[in-house]
C-alpha cells in the first residue's frame, strides 16, 4: 500500500480513522477544507500516533515528514476542486477513504442544494480524479439514513433504499454512482459503509466531535449541554411509536467505526475487485432518553432537557442488522453505551470550547 488519502480527514470520523491507520503503520494524506474539521485535530492525531509535529511545508500543506513507515500529510483543499484533488494525488495514492461531506438531517432539509453540491458533486470530482491518477480502491462514508422510515428492524443491507430527507437522497445518489463505476470497469475495489449513529470520542480526551456552530446531532449537543455551553437539550418528539415515545437509534462508538474502516480497507486490498456494501452499527437500539440517562449515570451529572415537537425528516427507529460486516470482515462493535458516554464526556470536559480556531495551532 503506497499511501491512503482521507478526504475530510480532519473531521470527527476522519480524524479517528486517520489515527487507526497511522497506528497500523500506514502513510496517510488528508485533504480537508476545515469547514467541519480542525487542523488541530490532526496535530493531535500526529501526537497520539507518536509521529511528532505537523510542520508547514508550504501554504496549505503540512507534514510530519517521512520519519518512519507511518507519516501524515495535510492539504487544505476542497474535493469539488480538481486542482486540489490533483495536488492530493501527487503523493502517489493507493486507496481513498471518502469522508468529506455534510451529514445533518435537519440542515439538509433547510439547505438541499448545498448538500447536493458537497456530497454528490464532491464525490463525482473525486471519482474523476481517481480515474486520472489510476487509483481504484475506495471506501465510501455512506449512511443508514438512506433506509428512511422502514418497518424492518433491525435493518439489513438488502432493505429498500427509501430516503426521506435530502441528506439521505445524496447518499443514495453517490451509492448509485459507485455501483455504476464498479460496473463500468473491472478494476474497482469499492466499499460502501452505511454508518448508523457514530458517537463518542477517543478515550484520551484529545480527540472528539467538534461540529461547527450549533450541533445538529444529538450526542454532541448533549455533551455541550452537560458542559454548560447550551442551557438545555430539546428532545425532538415524545410521541414516536417507541417504548418511551422518543426516537430510537443505533449508536456506535467512533473508535469501533474507525476499526471498521481499517478492516474494510484490508478486505478490499486482499480480495478481488468488488462492490462491498455493509451496515456499521451495534445491532442495538437506544432512545434519546436512554442516552440522556446513560450519560447522566456514567458521568454523575444532570442534563436538563425538554420534550418539544418532532424534527422534519426524522424517523422513529433506526437499528442495524450488522451480521454482514461480521461475516465479511470479522467486525462488530465492542464498546458499550457507557464507554460512549464516558469517552464523549472525557473529550467535552477537557475541551469545553472544542479544538479552538483555525490553522494557528499548526507549526509554521
Ligand atoms: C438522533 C436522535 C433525533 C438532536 C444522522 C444521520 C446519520 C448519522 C448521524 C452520519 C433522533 C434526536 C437529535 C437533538 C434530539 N450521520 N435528537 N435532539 O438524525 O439519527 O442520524 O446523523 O454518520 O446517518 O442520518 O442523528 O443525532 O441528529 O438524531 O432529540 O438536538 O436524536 O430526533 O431521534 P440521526 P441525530
Amino acid at each position: 500500500m503506497t499511501k491512503v488519502l482521507l478526504t475530510g480527514g480532519a473531521g470527527f470520523i476522519g480524524s479517528h480513522t486517520c489515527l487507526a491507520l497511522l497506528e497500523e503503520g500506514l502513510s496517510v494524506g488528508v485533504l480537508d477544507d476545515f469547514s467541519n474539521g480542525s487542523p488541530e485535530a490532526l496535530r493531535r492525531v500526529a501526537e497520539l500516533a507518536g509521529l511528532g509535529a505537523l510542520r508547514q511545508e508550504s501554504p496549505g500543506r503540512w507534514s510530519t515528514g517521512d520519519s518512519g513507515p507511518a507519516d501524515l500529510t495535510l492539504l487544505r483543499g476542497d474535493v469539488r476542486c480538481p486542482g486540489d484533488l490533483d495536488r492530493a494525488f501527487a503523493d502517489g495514492i493507493g486507496a481513498v477513504l471518502h469522508f468529506a461531506g455534510l451529514k445533518a438531517v435537519g440542515e439538509s432539509v433547510a439547505q438541499p442544494l448545498r448538500y447536493w453540491d458537497v456530497n454528490v458533486t464532491g464525490s463525482l470530482r473525486l471519482l474523476e480524479a481517481m480515474g486520472r491518477h489510476g487509483c481504484r480502491t475506495l471506501v465510501f462514508s455512506s449512511s443508514a439514513t438512506l433506509y428512511g422510515s422502514t418497518d424492518r428492524v433491525p435493518i439489513p443491507e438488502t432493505a429498500p433504499l427509501q430516503p426521506i430527507n435530502p441528506y439521505g437522497y445524496t447518499k443514495a445518489a453517490v451509492e448509485r454512482m459507485l455501483a455504476d463505476v464498479a460496473a463500468s470497469s473491472p478494476g474497482w475495489r469499492i466499499a460502501r459503509l452505511r454508518y448508523f449513529n457514530p458517537v463518542g470520542a477517543h478515550p484520551s480526551g484529545r480527540l472528539g466531535e467538534d461540529p461547527s456552530g450549533s450541533p445538529n446531532n444529538l450526542f454532541p449537543y448533549l455533551c455541550q449541554v452537560a458542559a454548560g455551553r447550551r442551557p438545555r437539550l430539546d428532545v425532538f418528539g415524545g410521541d414516536w411509536p417507541t417504548p418511551d415515545g422518543t426516537g430510537v437509534r443505533d449508536y456506535l462508538h467512533v473508535m469501533d467505526l474507525a476499526e471498521g474502516h481499517r478492516r474494510a480497507l484490508a478486505v478490499l486490498e486482499a480480495e478481488p475487485p468488488q462492490l462491498l456494501t455493509l451496515n456499521l452499527g451495534s445491532g442495538s437500539g437506544h432512545s434519546v432518553l436512554d442516552l440522556v440517562r446513560a450519560f447522566e449515570t456514567t458521568n454523575g451529572l444532570a442534563v436538563p432537557f425538554s420534550v418539544v415537537g418532532r424534527r422534519p425528516g426524522d424517523s422513529a427507529v433506526s437499528i442495524a442488522d450488522p451480521q454482514e460486516a461480521e461475516r465479511r470482515m470479522g467486525w462488530r462493535t465492542r464498546r458499550s453505551l457507557a464507554d460512549i458516554c464516558r469517552d464523549g464526556w472525557a473529550w467535552q470536559s477537557a475541551n469545553p470550547g472544542g479544538f479552538g480556531e483555525g490553522e494557528s495551532s499548526l507549526d509554521g
